[in-house]
């Protein structure tokens, strides 16, 4: 594993400053020797601002308990089965325990942390005439209680137990509580800490995988998959669809696993991403006037370079929208070089109602995406007013008339603006 170095971290310190990450352990990984690492990392995660929310699971402890216990067998382990009265029981204090060592290593890393009722549950029911009676599914997290603690920089512990407000504790399933805590809490990443490297299909690790071809491939081949996965996956597929842009499964009894997954361009795990890009539609004739009206201001103010009706007819297929409720409120242009070797990003505006929501940054993470799948081997910008943007919220740097092919370099005299040239060289990156 190659080693996180600290300039490889700063860099991605912008993008993730008060961002909610949701970890959750395995019951396993909270026994291992490993335990003690992950809550380093979970520490330098915190001094960078980030949020993180612990969630755990207790399989393991519930199954050595049980063989403590001559002849009690539990229902189920992993609170997706049965939860019949006595495993319930020994889910309480398995959960206790381990929440217990949870907080206590925390504090031995000076970090605040408290367990709490946040998760909100009811019964599983009856499935396919089969009574759950004490398993339950989570119906909502208490995002305010959450929110709270994470605003004071204190760490909330979800153990796999859900409160019915009625008095009646039910036993959940961990990637349950963990991917509903992801959705309603808004969260950047739910990474899933587990005993294994990643997601396995037909026995090779998954490197990353967009949520949507991972339900189709589990629709098609669902016993390719180990079936001790299978939870995981689609409670990954679930988040991802519901907006948690990116799900991890990462393998916690290795060092730096936690780390080097968030903080380097390969990671080390499986990645599951979501496609944030649907609200993004190539232009069509139709949508030529739509762009004139939307970039009309800029223009007039020079932040972005005057085009003419004609112009973008000229090059539509070029062109890309961003629509809310089937409204355009930004827009975006790659034009490929004669020899399609690099592109420009051009014409990039969102609509003043809509800026400061990460509209912009979609665009250029959209165009990203393009450049790539074309095989291009960098994009450049020009720009007058907006350099700045594009280098601390784009990831673009500073570039030279080198970077131009001679077409573009005659145009870029001919237009006067002495437009700062800003490039991004492709190279891979799943974060
Ligand atoms: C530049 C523009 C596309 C940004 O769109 P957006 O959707 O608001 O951007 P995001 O939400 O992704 O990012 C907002 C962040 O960028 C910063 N930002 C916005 N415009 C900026 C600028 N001109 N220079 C530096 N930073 C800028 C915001 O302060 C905000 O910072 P924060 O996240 O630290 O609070 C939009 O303001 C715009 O359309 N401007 C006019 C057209 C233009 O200049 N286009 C570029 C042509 S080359």
């Amino acid at each position: 594993m190659k080693p996180v170095d600290l300039r490889g971290i700063l860099k991605y310190v912008p993008q993730y400053r008060n961002k909610i990450f949701v970890i959750a352990l395995d019951g396993v990984i909270t026994e291992s020797e490993n335990f003690s690492n992950i809550l380093l990392d979970v520490a330098v995660l915190c001094s960078l601002n980030i949020r993180v929310v612990l969630v755990h699971g207790v399989s393991s402890q519930i199954q050595k308990i049980a063989d403590t216990m001559e002849g009690f067998e539990p229902s189920d382990v992993d609170g997706s089965g049965v939860t019949d009265d006595q495993t319930l029981k020994v889910a309480l204090i398995a959960a206790n325990r381990c929440t217990h060592e949870i907080l206590e290593g925390l504090s031995t890393v000076d970090l605040r942390a408290v367990t709490c009722n946040g998760i909100i549950s009811h019964p599983m029911g009856i499935i396919r005439g089969v009574d759950h009676l004490y398993t339950g599914k989570v119906e909502r997290v208490d995002v305010e209680m959450f929110q709270t603690l994470l605003k004071d920089a204190i760490i909330p512990v979800a153990p796999p137990l859900g409160f019915d407000g009625e008095g009646n504790t039910y036993r959940v399933n961990s990637d349950n509580v963990a991917c509903a805590l992801g959705v309603q809490l808004q969260a950047q990443k739910v990474i899933f800490v587990t005993a294994t490297d990643g997601l396995y299909c037909n026995e090779e690790m998954i490197g990353s995988v967009q949520a949507q071809d991972l339900q189709e491939k589990m629709n098609r081949m669902q016993s390719a998959f180990r079936p001790e996965q299978i939870s995981k996956a689609q409670y990954a597929i679930q988040a991802c669809q519901q907006g948690v842009p990116r799900v991890h499964l990462i393998n916690g009894l290795v060092n730096e696993s936690l780390i080097t997954e968030i903080f380097s361009n390969e990671g080390v795990g499986t990645l599951i991403y979501a496609n944030e890009y649907q609200q993004i539609r190539r232009a069509t004739r139709k949508d030529i006037r739509t762009i004139m009206v939307l970039i009309r201001q800029a223009m007039k103010t020079e932040e972005l370079s005057v085009r003419t009706y004609q112009d973008v007819e000229s090059r539509i297929q070029d062109y890309y929208l961003f629509e809310i409720d089937g409204h355009a409120v930004g827009c975006v242009a790659l034009h490929l070089s004669e020899d399609k070797s690099s592109g420009e990003l051009a014409c990039l505006f969102v609509t003043c109602h809509y800026e400061n929501r990460g509209i912009g940054r979609k665009l250029i993470g959209f165009i990203e995406e393009r450049a790539r799948a074309l095989k291009l081997k960098k994009i450049i910008v020009l720009s007058t007013q907006t350099y700045t943007y594009f280098k601390s919220k784009g990831g673009f740097v500073d570039g030279s008339q080198e970077d131009l092919t001679p077409e573009r370099l005659e145009k870029y005299h001919q237009s006067r603006r002495r437009s700062r040239i800003l490039v991004k060289r492709l190279e891979e990156n799943k974060n």
